[in-house]
C-alpha cells in the first residue's frame, strides 16, 4: 500500500455518503481515513444542508491532514469538521459523545479495531458505512462481524466501486 497516495472516494460513493447523512441527520459523524478530505466534504456538505451536526475525521499523515484542512476550508465547511491527526485508534479514544454515523475508509485491517473502539459509543440505530476493497482478506473479520445478525447487526453491500457495506446496529433497549 502506498501510504502517501491520495485515494479519494468516487463521486458515486461520495454522493451515497451525502445521501445517507442527509437521511440520518447525524449530530456527530466520525470518519476513519480522511486523506485529502474528499469524503469529508461530501459528509460535511450534508451536515450543512441538514443545518446541524459536526464531523470528526482522522488522518495519520500530517501533510495530508494539512491539505484536507485547506480543502475543507476552501469548500466553506471548515466550521463543521475537526481533523484529528495521528493513529485513529489513539485520536478517537475517546470521542466523548454518541456517534450517529461512522464512516470507515482507512486501512482495511483497522476497520474492526476502529469499530470495536467506537461500538460502546454508537447511538441506537447508528449507521456504519465502510468502503470496501475487492477480495481483501483483511476485511473478513470486519465483514463477519457486521453480517452477524445475531449480534444486532443488519448489513448489506451496495455494489458501487469495489463495494460499500452499509450496516446498522440495533441494541435492545432496557
Ligand atoms: C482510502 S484513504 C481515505 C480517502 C478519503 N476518505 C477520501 O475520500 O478522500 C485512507 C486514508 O486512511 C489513512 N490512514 C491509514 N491508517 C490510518 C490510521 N491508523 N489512522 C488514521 N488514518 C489512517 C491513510 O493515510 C489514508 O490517507
Amino acid at each position: 500500500m502506498c501510504a502517501q497516495a491520495p485515494i479519494s472516494v468516487s463521486d458515486e460513493v461520495g454522493r451515497l455518503l451525502h445521501t445517507f447523512a442527509r437521511a440520518r441527520k447525524p449530530q456527530l459523524s466520525v470518519e476513519f481515513g480522511c486523506s485529502l478530505g474528499a469524503s469529508a466534504i461530501y459528509l460535511a456538505a450534508a451536515l450543512a444542508d441538514n443545518g446541524a451536526g459536526r464531523l470528526i475525521t482522522t488522518e495519520i499523515h500530517p501533510g495530508k491532514a494539512r491539505a484536507a484542512r485547506a480543502n475543507v476550508t476552501q469548500a466553506g465547511l471548515g466550521d463543521l469538521v475537526e481533523i484529528r491527526v495521528g493513529d485513529a485508534l489513539l485520536t478517537l479514544d475517546p470521542v466523548g459523545e454518541q456517534v450517529d454515523l461512522l464512516v470507515l475508509d482507512g486501512w482495511n485491517e483497522l476497520y474492526l479495531p476502529v469499530l470495536d473502539l467506537l461500538t460502546p459509543q454508537l447511538a441506537p440505530s447508528a449507521l456504519v458505512i465502510a468502503d470496501l476493497s475487492a477480495d481483501d482478506p483483511d476485511l473478513l473479520p470486519y465483514l463477519e462481524r457486521v453480517r452477524a445478525s445475531d449480534d444486532g447487526w443488519t448489513s448489506l453491500t451496495v455494489p458501487f466501486d469495489a463495494g460499500v457495506e452499509i450496516s446498522i446496529r440495533d441494541v435492545p433497549s432496557g
